[in-house]
């Protein structure tokens, strides 16, 4: 395909064998982009990419997991040896483990980290030292609107916030060198939606449910590419037909000031409700100004 807002551009989607990874690609091939399909389920990413070459695009697949360091490597190198270079990566490989605190298994905790957090890391890390040598590149990392607090989320929520987090820090190492990275908040009805609502049970509201996976990917495919030059470090949030941004931690300020604070003159100053204002548990909007 030549044309497209993604015309010869060599773009990773990790975890791109179903759900939102899938529909990520197979928008990138359609918008003209030359596309490596990772994941770890081998048979799931070789039909992606077949189905993307049946419908006249280009598509290789990585197999293997993100959360190796190694494996990480050889995504990216995969993306270079096939189609001479990596422009884009989509750091969407991510994985779901609900619990109560009381609850929690500490290797499923560990576990959700080092797809989400490390997996992210590792792939972006070696991208970043590719895309830098010819000043150009975009990455795209998935964090969740459950990072600002969600019951029964405690690793993913943590794993997401920390995926925030290094967006907004590759952004401050990046400034100004042509590599940009930024982040998406999506939101659809796929196998996750499916575990939430099983772990709900009876509570379960048809989590996402008129939200295909490929609403989402329209968002992704402009981040990727070259008409979205102004956007650096920012937390773009897909919810249904609706585009949002995530706002960035911030200080809510003034504060309050005391040269020799006690223990007493802080309880008094938020008695006082002099420190604050406090903020709700939970995604939440901002008023309207
Ligand atoms: N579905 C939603 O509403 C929603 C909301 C917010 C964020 N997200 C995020 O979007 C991303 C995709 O979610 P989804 O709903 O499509 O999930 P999904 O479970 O349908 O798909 C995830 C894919 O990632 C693959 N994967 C898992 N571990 C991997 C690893 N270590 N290396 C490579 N591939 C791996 C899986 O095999 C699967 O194909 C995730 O990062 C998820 O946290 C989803």
């Amino acid at each position: 395909m030549s044309g497209g807002h993604l015309a010869g551009k060599a773009i990773v989607v990790t975890g791109a064998g179903q759900g939102l990874g899938a529909a990520y690609a197979r928008l990138a091939a359609a918008e003209g982009a030359n596309v490596i399909v990772n994941d770890v389920d081998e048979n799931h990413a070789l039909s992606v990419a077949r189905s993307i070459r049946a419908d006249g695009g280009r598509a290789e697949t990585a197999i293997g997991s993100v959360a190796d360091w190694a494996t990480a490597g050889a995504i990216v190198r995969s993306c270079i040896e096939a189609f001479g270079t990596i422009d884009g990566l989509v750091n969407n490989a991510g994985i779901f483990r609900l619990a109560h605190p009381s609850e929690q298994d500490p290797d499923e905790f560990r576990a959700v980290l080092e797809v989400n957090v490390l997996g992210t890391a590792y792939c972006g890390l070696h991208a970043i030292r590719a895309m830098l040598e010819r000043g150009t590149g975009s990455i795209v990392n998935v964090t969740s609107g459950s990072h600002a607090g969600s019951a029964a989320m405690g690793a993913y929520g943590a794993s997401k916030g920390a995926v925030a987090s290094l967006t907004y820090c590759w952004a401050a190492d990046l400034a100004g060198t042509g590599v940009r990275v930024n982040a998406v908040s999506p939101n659809a009805h796929t196998r996750m939606a499916d575990t939430y609502e099983a772990y709900l049970g009876a509570a379960a509201q048809g989590q996402n449910v008129h939200k295909p996976p490929a609403q989402n990917a329209p968002a992704i495919v402009y981040l990727l590419s070259d008409a979205s030059t102004s956007l650096h470090g920012q937390v773009v949030r897909i919810d249904g037909d609706e585009l949002s941004m995530i706002a960035h931690p911030t200080v809510q300020g003034p504060g309050t000031r005391n040269p020799a604070w006690t223990v007493s003159s802080v309880a008094a100053a938020f008695g006082a409700g002099e420190v604050g204002p406090l903020s709700p548990v939970g995604l939440h909007r901002a008023p309207v100004e």
